[in-house]
């Protein structure tokens, strides 16, 4: 197995690795300390069945079920993530970190493409440990201790943005409106360390501030987490396999490709609650 680094923030292409085979326990924990290290993995021209992803995601921990979308009707822990021709939303198109408006967001995730346009639909990603170290000493100061309030309603609710997507089954409206409360910085459980946890989806406020103050706190927030100097972005072939660290990471999936079909499969690994 080689590890090749993407770009300076964030990212490795993994290679010499079959991710359909058994993978033996020292394979397995290669791979964890790469992706702890790395925070965002790239594997090309595998071919797994939906069993196959299921059981590779099941190395890394239990699989989660989405709460707002359905799942494929076979293999619920499967998200059968689909763009197409006449969609005008994707879903994932913006930054964001996924499920924080749950009380304990997904560890991971683990996106396998089956079919993408010739040109577009890459997927960006941030490293959310870049972006808190390179914040001021008295900045990191005055976030530290803040709480934010997290909600899927302006995705999932009555007319939401991930609502209008034709193939992905969104469910249950009425239960996105409630909210969650997470650190703004959080302490990585496996690596320990500082990472900003906000992100524009589903982060509503921040505790105790002002309306005025903690939109104008939020927006030098969302523009320090997604920073260019903290990205890299992977282009998709068939066959190609992404796995991020959901702790560390924000991603983005790119909307630029209008009348094509898009379609991957995505198994998340339950998380813990922030701190
Ligand atoms: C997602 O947000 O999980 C979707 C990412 C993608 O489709 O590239």
């Amino acid at each position: 197995m080689e590890i090749h680094r993407l770009t300076g923030a964030l990212g490795a292409e993994v290679t010499g690795v079959d991710l359909a085979d058994d993978l033996t326990d020292e394979t397995v924990a290669q791979i964890r300390a790469a992706f702890n290290e790395h925070h965002v993995l790239f594997f090309r021209g595998q071919h797994w069945t939906p069993e196959q992803q299921i059981a590779f995601g099941q190395r890394f921990g239990e699989l989660d079920t989405h709460p707002f979308v359905e799942g494929n009707d076979a293999y619920p822990e499967i998200l059968d993530v689909i763009t197409d021709p006449d969609d005008v939303v994707n879903f994932g198109g913006g930054w964001h970190t996924d499920v924080t408006f749950l009380p304990e967001p997904d560890l991971g995730s683990i996106l396998y493409a089956i079919e993408v346009p010739e040109h577009g639909g890459d997927t960006l990603f941030a490293n959310q440990h870049a972006a808190y170290d390179a914040m001021s000493d008295g900045f990191k100061g005055l976030l530290d201790g803040l709480r934010a309030t997290h909600s899927a309603g302006p995705q999932y609710q009555e007319g939401g943005y991930s609502t209008r997507s034709k193939q992905m089954r969104t469910k249950n409206p009425e239960l996105a409106a409630e909210h969650v409360v997470h650190p703004v910085i959080r302490t990585h459980p496996e690596n320990g360390r500082k990472a900003l946890y906000v992100n524009r989806a589903f982060t509503t406020g921040i505790v105790g501030l002002h309306p005025h103050e903690s939109t104008a706190l939020l927006r030098i927030l969302h523009e320090q987490t997604t920073r260019e100097a903290f990205t890299c972005r992977f282009r998709w072939e068939p066959g190609s396999v992404a796995m991020w660290d959901n702790r560390s990471v924000q991603h983005y999936a790119m909307f630029d490709y209008a009348g094509k079909r898009r379609h991957m499969r995505r198994v998340t690994i339950k998380g813990d609650t922030p701190v």
